[in-house]
């Protein structure tokens, strides 16, 4: 069990959906200044944009998610990266900035990592698995 810290810079909303993971050091930043510093100093010193992460995603460990973006369900976000705009759906996105690297797909239900096959046999828990709605197609 990690002991992660989720941080949610925010004056704004953030909407996170059920079974979504967050490994550590996660950032959430609802908010944001103007880069024109004489406005820092002003009643426009501060904006505030939600942030949606849908459900079932994994954000890996210092991911940084910014003003505004929206993340779709099942989308995994690599360690490190600075998701700056929004991911779609079902996708495994890395990098600074985070870039859509390919679909989660049945290659994804054979493999859990790599080369390292999921033995289905060995899945004996009814949930969350089953509310995932996990088979071997
Ligand atoms: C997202 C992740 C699961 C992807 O694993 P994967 O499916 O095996 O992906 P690959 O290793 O095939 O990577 C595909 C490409 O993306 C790159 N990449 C993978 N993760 C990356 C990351 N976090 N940042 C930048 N690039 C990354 C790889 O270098 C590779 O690039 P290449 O095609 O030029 O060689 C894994 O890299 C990751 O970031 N895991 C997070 C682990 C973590 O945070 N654990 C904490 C406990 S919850």
């Amino acid at each position: 069990m990690y002991k992660a810290a989720l941080f949610v810079c925010s004056e704004s909303d953030t909407f996170l959906k059920n079974y979504t993971m967050f490994a550590p050091n996660v950032v959430i930043a609802t908010a944001g200044h103007p880069i024109l510093p004489e406005l820092r100093g002003s009643s426009y010193y501060q904006y505030n944009m939600p942030v949606h992460i849908g459900k079932n995603c994994w954000l890996g460990a210092g991911a940084v998610v910014l003003p505004g973006v929206t993340i779709g369900d099942n989308t995994v976000v690599g360690a490190g990266s600075i998701v700056t705009k929004d991911l779609p759906a079902n996708v495994l996105a890395v990098g600074n900035p985070c870039r859509v690297v390919r679909e989660i797909s049945e290659h994804d239900r054979e493999y859990y990592y790599k080369d390292r096959k999921i033995d289905y046999n060995s899945l004996k828990s009814k949930t969350p698995l089953q509310a995932l709605n996990l088979t071997h197609k």
